[in-house]
């Protein structure tokens, strides 16, 4: 959530702090401000509501060839979205860009003398704590900032430049990702390392209580505790192309039809047909602790949350005598639930850095539960905490909606339950169809999308009045029928919910009229007659269904039929989400909202 740049070097600091802005600009987009700071200390603050261009447009009228500065995107949590609310904030002569939420803010401002406040923020309370500690430079920047940060409570990403020594610039985490950038006499800041790719290859990921000062040509971090930290430099794997929309109109779209070749990266090297086996080395865990694993807690948020009910729906059909529970990670971890000994523990996330996600893979740690990580972006928090994990590999997800990441996430759970049931001994003649089905995913996947996306992109065009949807699934189809409401209510902002088929009765039924239409996924199998039966119940109260089938004989008189052709019997669900993400894309389209950076939303979630 919000996106951090800086640079310090030989070369126009704008020109690097607006591009690494764009780049990060999926992580928050209310509003955006730079400064930069020319080499006898004099300032250039410039701050604009809105997006990136908004702030590119006033840029344009104050160029410099400053060669030191900070740039911030922003997702608003204290205070709206506002010129006076953008960050850099000044206290005195520094600056400061913030990630996170400083939670004990008021307490620290009724602390600070001799500071006109000028935002609603959090954040200037902080510029101007530190201030009170640098005191006109009569005290180093990074002493100040440390002094200052021993006294906060809540989370943070920061980066604070000063007039008074314009060489320099200061980072520190704690709970919100900070990357430094090594290069040759210049020295990138990013809270994301894709906003670095092209500028170097090389990058320390800061942990938490570290903080660094950072010119041109050193790097020197600390701990919180005036610790030396000696730097770990890590390869950036992204490359340039994978974080540029390769022709099509949105990431969302391109990230929708990547599908094929990112679950292929995630299978890659982990699949074995001939012997009806997967291997996963990622997890660390021997037979024999496979073997003992008696509960899988899976924990998430958003759609990673859904990925993990479907993937558990799988799990538990074939993998004997284990118990799963899937969690939302915000709730969880306010929970005084008991974990079981023989637990191991799920951490499902794209970014690997969403908050309660990692709060609550914190908490199930300190209670000794083995954690495994299913997660995307390589060197995240929640990569590093987790004892081990599995990468989904799907590359860069840039769009707000996740696409790609939850198609890889459910099957790289599967991949880890077929590893615990192997190790318990399950028959291979009950897991290769499982097997077999996983190695065919990613050709049945483009064959899907591929039929059906000209298909969709019609019937969209005629639901985009409705104000109103109802997804419907029984089985596998439940979870997904979540995970199809979500995307279309994200993007689209129509009122979207799922439900069971069989909980329509209990309640939902009565919100059947004209101002809704429904998806009804049915994949064929041992639910399908109930579920038809569901629908028609739908359909007698003058319902407006959209089926999703692979069914051969559908006859049901609903009013559009998308037909699935596939040999898939396991995983038809899998594709029916494809279908769902190309209705909630072209709805949006259709609409006219903006597909990858929806309102009030940001790609990575890192404020509770
Ligand atoms: O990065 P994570 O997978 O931890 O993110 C979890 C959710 O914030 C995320 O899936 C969110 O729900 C998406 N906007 C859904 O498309």
């Amino acid at each position: 959530m919000c996106g951090i740049v800086g640079y310090v070097g030989g070369k126009n600091a704008q020109n690097f702090l607006i591009s690494g802005l764009k780049r990060l600009e999926y992580r928050g987009y209310d509003s955006a401000g730079i400064v930069t700071l020319a080499e006898d200390g004099s300032s250039t603050l410039i701050r604009a509501k809105g997006k990136i261009v908004n702030l590119e447009e006033k840029l344009a009228k104050s160029k410099r060839e400053d060669t030191i500065g900070i740039g911030h995107t922003r997702w608003a949590t204290h205070g709206e979205p506002s010129e006076t609310n953008a960050h850099p904030h000044q206290a005195g002569h520094l600056f400061l860009v913030h990630n996170g939420i400083i939670e004990n803010y008021k307490d620290l401002k009724r602390t600070i003398k001799n500071h006109e406040f000028k935002s609603e923020t959090d954040t200037e309370v902080l510029a101007a704590l530190i201030n009170s500690f640098y005191q006109d430079g009569k005290h180093p920047l990074m002493n100040a900032v440390v002094q200052a940060l021993k006294l906060v409570k809540g989370t943070y990403g920061i980066a604070v430049v000063s007039e008074l020594s314009p060489k320099e610039i200061v980072v520190a985490r704690s709970g919100s990702p900070l990357v430094i950038g090594v290069g040759h006499d210049e020295t990138f800041i990013a809270s994301d390392a894709s906003a670095l790719v092209g500028h170097t290859k090389q990058a320390i990921y800061l942990n938490d209580g570290e903080v660094a000062r950072v010119t041109s040509e050193s790097i020197e971090i600390k701990t919180l505790r005036s610790e030396p930290v000696s730097a770990k430099v890590e390869e950036i794997e992204t490359s340039l192309s994978a974080i540029q929309k390769g022709g099509y109109d949105h990431f969302l779209l391109k990230e929708i039809m990547d599908q094929p070749e990112s679950l292929t990266e995630t299978l890659r090297g982990r699949v074995n047909v001939k012997d009806g086996v997967v291997h996963l080395g990622g997890p660390g865990l021997s037979e024999a602790e496979l073997r003992k694993i008696k509960h899988l807690i899976i924990v998430g948020c958003g759609t990673a949350y859904h990925a993990g009910v479907l993937a558990g729906y799988y799990i538990e059909k074939f993998a004997p005598e284990v118990t799963i529970e899937t969690v939302i990670a915000s709730e969880y971890r306010y929970r005084e639930a008991y974990i079981p000994r023989d637990s191991v523990a799920l951490i499902v996330s794209q970014s690997g850095e969403t908050a309660d996600t990692l709060a609550c893979l914190r908490e199930i740690k300190k209670q000794g539960i083995k954690t495994i990580g299913i997660v995307n972006v390589i060197g995240s928090t929640i990569a590093r905490e987790v004892d081990g994990g599995t990468y989904v590999h799907v590359g860069p997800e840039i769009s707000v909606a996740s696409t790609k990441a939850f198609t890889s996430q459910v099957i790289s759970m599967v991949m880890f339950g077929l590893t615990i049931a192997q190790a318990k001994g399950v028959k291979t003649s009950i897991l290769r169809p499982y097997v077999e089905e996983i190695a065919k995913l990613p050709a049945e996947i483009k064959k899907v999308l591929d039929v059906n996306k000209d298909l969709i992109k019609e019937i969209a065009k005629k639901y985009k009045g409705y104000e109103h949807a109802i997804y419907l699934g029984r089985g596998t189809a439940y979870p997904t029928a979540m995970e199809g409401a979500l995307k279309l209510k994200e993007i689209s902002y129509i009122d979207a919910n799922a439900y069971a088929f069989g909980e329509l009765k209990h309640g939902p039924l009565a919100l059947i009229d004209n101002r809704f239409f429904e998806v009804a996924l049915l994949p064929e199998g041992e639910l399908y007659e109930k579920a038809v039966s569901n629908v028609q119940e739908v359909l007698a109260r003058g319902g407006k269904i959209i089926a999703v089938t692979n069914v051969d004989k559908f006859d049901l008189e609903v009013e559009d039929v998308v037909k699935i052709t596939t040999p898939l019997k396991i995983f038809t669900p899998i594709l029916m989400n494809l279908i769902s993400q190309l209705f909630a894309y072209y709805m949006t389209v259709a609409i006219g909202y903006n597909v990858d950076q929806p309102r009030n939303l940001a790609k990575s979630v890192t404020v509770e």
